[in-house]
């Protein structure tokens, strides 16, 4: 049986799908023949529960699940989220953060055109300290009102802004990172305000970045690809990235003990907290793994055991180098 989590009025399928990595960030960009085994293999297990952005691949991502969708004609079967805040017109990420409501008017517009349809959820994508939620807030409400989206969400923003914003109009739903391997807005009062609001907490990167798996295609810091955004990254550079295998091990243990995979036992934490988890593969089979976590409960005794395996194995190294550091927590 598949589970599912409230998400605002509704329930949705965990684990999600982050079609980042088809196209951005991971090293690879998959043509549309090339991404269709992962993505038919998610619509045939039903996780529909999918996440782009505008910024993923400047366009290409979008446009990549839009072609998708049209072809198998799969929208009414799909949750799609996406999100706008990059200025691409500037540069993929370089052109920097921007929340002006020119820009978030501009861009779900763009984002229509090219999936094909009116997202389910956008968000933005990171706060930019220049424009005041006073204008942001009600140009992301405003495109919900206009039917151009049904919910509207805000990606790693810190408790104070999620707090604010959800006081100008009603945020549907907080994007942030968590996982086994990264559990820092369990101490800087995200999560709390997200409970606390009722918004939902849609985990991104839940495998800590493809960490925390069996079979890692990642010996060494050296086996990254060069525009792999993990080369950028302090937690997997150096001697933290064999510093950082301590947790993989062993959560390797507890899955071996519980007859599932390490990836399943990851996703099946996530879930655990409440919240909606969104990994990303390239790979059909690695899909249909990630999603049996859809069927694994961990007992009182294994939630007891991961804490203590999370608690001892804090990871070492930042999780964004200082340029994309300073673009978050606002
Ligand atoms: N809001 C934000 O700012 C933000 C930031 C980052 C990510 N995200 C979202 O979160 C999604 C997931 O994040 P993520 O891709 O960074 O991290 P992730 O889901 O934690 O890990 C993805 C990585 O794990 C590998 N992997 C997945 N399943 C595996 C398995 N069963 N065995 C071995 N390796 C496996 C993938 O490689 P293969 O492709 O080779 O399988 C990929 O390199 C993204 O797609 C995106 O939608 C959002």
């Amino acid at each position: 049986m598949v589970k599912t989590l409230p998400f605002a009025d509704i329930q949705v399928p965990v684990p999600g799908f982050g079609a980042m990595g088809l196209s951005h960030g991971l090293g690879t960009n998959l043509s549309l023949e090339e991404a269709e085994p992962v993505l038919l293999k998610a619509i045939e297990l039903g996780c529909t529960f999918w996440d782009t952005a505008v910024v993923y691949g400047a366009g290409v991502n979008e446009k990549l699940l839009g072609d998708f969708i049209r072809k198998h004609n799969v929208r009414d079967k799909l949750f799609i989220a996406s999100k706008c805040g990059f200025d691409i017109k500037k540069g993929s990420v370089t052109g920097g953060v921007t929340n002006s409501p020119a820009h978030i008017k501009e861009y779900i517009d763009e984002t229509i055109e090219r999936l094909g349809f009116t997202p389910d959820l956008y968000y933005i994508h990171r706060i930019d300290p220049k424009t005041p939620l006073e204008d942001s807030i009600p140009a992301l409400d405003e495109i919900r009102k206009a039917g151009k989206t049904k919910y509207i969400g805000l990606s790693e923003c810190s408790a104070k802004t999620l707090r604010k914003a959800n006081s100008i109009a009603k945020i549907d739903a907080v994007q942030a990172e968590y996982s086994a391997f990264e559990t820092i807005h369990e101490t800087d009062g995200l999560i709390d305000t997200a409970k606390e609001l009722g918004v939902a907490y849609v985990a991104f990167s839940p495998l800590g970045h493809g960490w925390l798996v069996d079979d890692s295609n990642f010996k060494s810091p050296d086996d990254f690809a060069p525009d792999d955004f993990r080369r950028t990254v302090p937690k997997f550079q150096g001697e933290n990235f064999y510093k950082n295998l301590a947790i993989v091990e062993e959560i390797k243990k507890l899955a071996a003990k519980k007859g599932c995979k390490t990836t399943q036992v990851a996703l099946a934490w996530v879930a655990a907290q409440g919240m909606i988890s969104i990994p990303g593969t390239t790979k059909a089979q690695r899909l249909e793994e990630n999603f049996a976590a859809t069927d694994i409960e961990l007992t009182e005794e294994e939630k007891k055991e991961m804490r203590k395996i999370i608690d001892a194995a804090k990871p070492a190294g930042n999780r964004y180098n200082e340029a994309y550091q300073a673009m978050v927590g606002h």
